[in-house]
């Protein structure tokens, strides 16, 4: 299997005014293409900061990260968000979708922002991403007025814009109730099944079930992860 994701020895440090401190230590990780990962670990374990630093959002302290085969540890900046527009779709907790923009608009923007899908074509993309994610009759609203599952259903398709390899999701279950999150995490699955490589990062023990294997942070550093996907008593004691 091809890596679609590798970092190397990465350590992300901060500090304030006494002392430094490590948030990630040494972290050596394979993502591979096709890969449905969830990673879980209790709230500070660095869960985000490692996602961040996969997607170019935040810098590693040290250590490299390769993306199709791309060195992003020190692209810069201006670099990155094109670069990632084109190969990495997000999705996050609070969605993030643009309140001035209609669905519709919230989708085409990345298209216009990477210029990869020529500019006649984004409209019909937009609303083809939309009816992949049962949003199409939503297409003229504002998000405003959508519900969660719906706002992370645009948000999934805002990911798809650009037909990225990769969908890196922080906790996108994490402001849903238990049914609509189980909703979100089929879209997910149906997604890697289509080929995407995702990376889910939650809270919630059920994203087992979808996910291929589990990634384990604890205080910063990869913990052996099980062969088996843990239960629901376990995650809590994780979580
Ligand atoms: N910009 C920053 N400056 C200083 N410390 C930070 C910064 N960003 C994150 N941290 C610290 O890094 C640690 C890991 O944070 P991170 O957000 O990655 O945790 P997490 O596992 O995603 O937690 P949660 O489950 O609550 O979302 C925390 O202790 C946090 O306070
Ligand atoms: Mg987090």
């Amino acid at each position: 299997m091809r890596k679609i994701i590798t970092s190397t020895g990465v350590s992300k440090n901060y500090h304030n005014q006494e002392q430094q401190f490590s948030v990630l230590n040494d972290i050596d990780l394979n993502i591979y293409q096709g890969d449905f990962v969830s990673i879980i670990g209790k709230s500070g374990s660095g869960k985000s900061t490692l996602l961040n630093i996969l997607s170019g959002i935040d810098q590693p302290t040290n250590g490299q990260v390769l993306v199709n085969c791309t060195d992003i540890s020190h692209m810069s900046a201006n670099k990155l968000d094109v670069w990632r527009g084109k190969n990495i779709g997000l999705v996050f907790q609070f969605f993030q979708l643009i309140p001035t923009l209609t669905v519709l608009e919230n989708i085409i923007l990345p298209m216009d922002f990477c210029k990869v899908i020529p500019a006649t074509k984004r409209r019909v993309r937009a609303e083809e991403l939309l009816a992949k994610v049962g949003m199409v009759d939503k297409a003229n609203k504002f998000p405003s007025i959508l519900s969660g599952g719906e706002k992370q259903r645009v948000a999934i398709a805002r990911a798809l814009a650009n037909d990225p390899d990769i969908i890196l999701a922080d906790e996108p279950t994490g402001n849903l109730d238990s049914a609509t999150a189980k909703t979100i995490f089929k879209l997910f699955s149906q997604l890697n099944e289509q080929g995407k490589t995702v990376v889910l990062v939650s809270h919630d023990p059920d994203c087992q079930k979808y996910s291929s294997r589990t990634i384990h942070i604890v205080d910063g550093e990869i913990k052996n992860s099980p062969s088996r996907p843990l239960s629901t008593e376990e995650v809590r004691q994780h979580a």
